[in-house]
């Protein structure tokens, strides 16, 4: 059985005070499931904003928590006179994964596919694992991509996820061009009735979620469905 992943993503949210009392929440919700050992539960990661990362780390290492971190962005270019920028070598000091190619990204900050190319290569130099996002099957995905998640733009942050048809078939498309690399839906994952339909697909390892991760008990309860059902693959 492959292990199921679940990722927050928590965009440009949260004070040093709410991670504090997010990742609290988080360990007390993990004790009450018996959740200690990484390899017998979810895989779990929060992608937190760059300032968070210490803060985060630290309290992960002290509680050791069954949590890794995440980026969710990460400079195309290395360390040097880069205004602005945090280059994965740094990130790494702290983080273990880095999205690549988030939609809002791509909308916002108009990152170009040469620019993705360029933070994939970073990221692999700097051992941080990158998740890569995509909108549809229609797009190329890296060959170095070492997680791929399926967003599709109407559906993030909309309230109306992809139809689990849709997906399964845009699922299936894009799984026949990626090797034996978890693949993650994304896109308005709240309730138990989206999360236990997708996972029942068996094309999907997993969720990326925005929304959902910002509260720890909504993220833990989308794991533990995956999990105690043993719903997805
Ligand atoms: P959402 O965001 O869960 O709030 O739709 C998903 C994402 O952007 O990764």
């Amino acid at each position: 059985m492959r292990q199921p992943l679940v990722i927050g993503n928590w965009k440009s949210n949260k004070s040093i005070e709410e991670t504090h009392d997010w990742l609290l929440l988080f360990k007390e919700k993990c004790e009450e499931l018996g959740w200690s050992d990484p390899e017998n539960m979810p895989t779990c990661i929060i992608c937190v904003p760059f300032p968070l990362l210490p803060v985060a780390k630290e309290y992960i290492d002290t509680h050791h928590l069954p949590l890794s971190l995440g980026v969710q962005d990460i400079s195309p270019y290395g360390e040097g006179a880069y205004t602005g920028e945090v280059n994965a070598q740094l990130a790494h000091e702290f983080a273990s994964y880095v999205l690549i190619g988030h939609a809002e990204r791509r909308k916002y900050f108009h990152e170009t596919e040469q620019e993705l190319a360029f933070e994939l290569l970073e990221a692999k130099t700097h051992e941080l694992t990158p998740i890569f996002c995509t909108p549809s099957e229609n797009e190329s995905i890296p060959q170095s991509a070492d997680i791929v998640a399926y967003e599709p733009t109407f559906a993030i942050g909309t309230g109306t996820p992809d139809t689990p048809e849709h997906a399964l078939m845009v699922g299936n498309k894009i799984r026949a061009k990626i090797s034996a690399i978890p693949l993650l839906y994304g896109g308005s994952v709240y309730d138990d009735a989206t999360v236990k339909s997708f996972c029942k697909l068996g094309v999907f390892d997993g969720f990326l979620l925005g929304t959902a991760s910002l509260d720890p008990v909504v993220f833990v309860h989308i794991a533990e469905i995956m999990w105690k059902e043993q719903l997805c693959p």
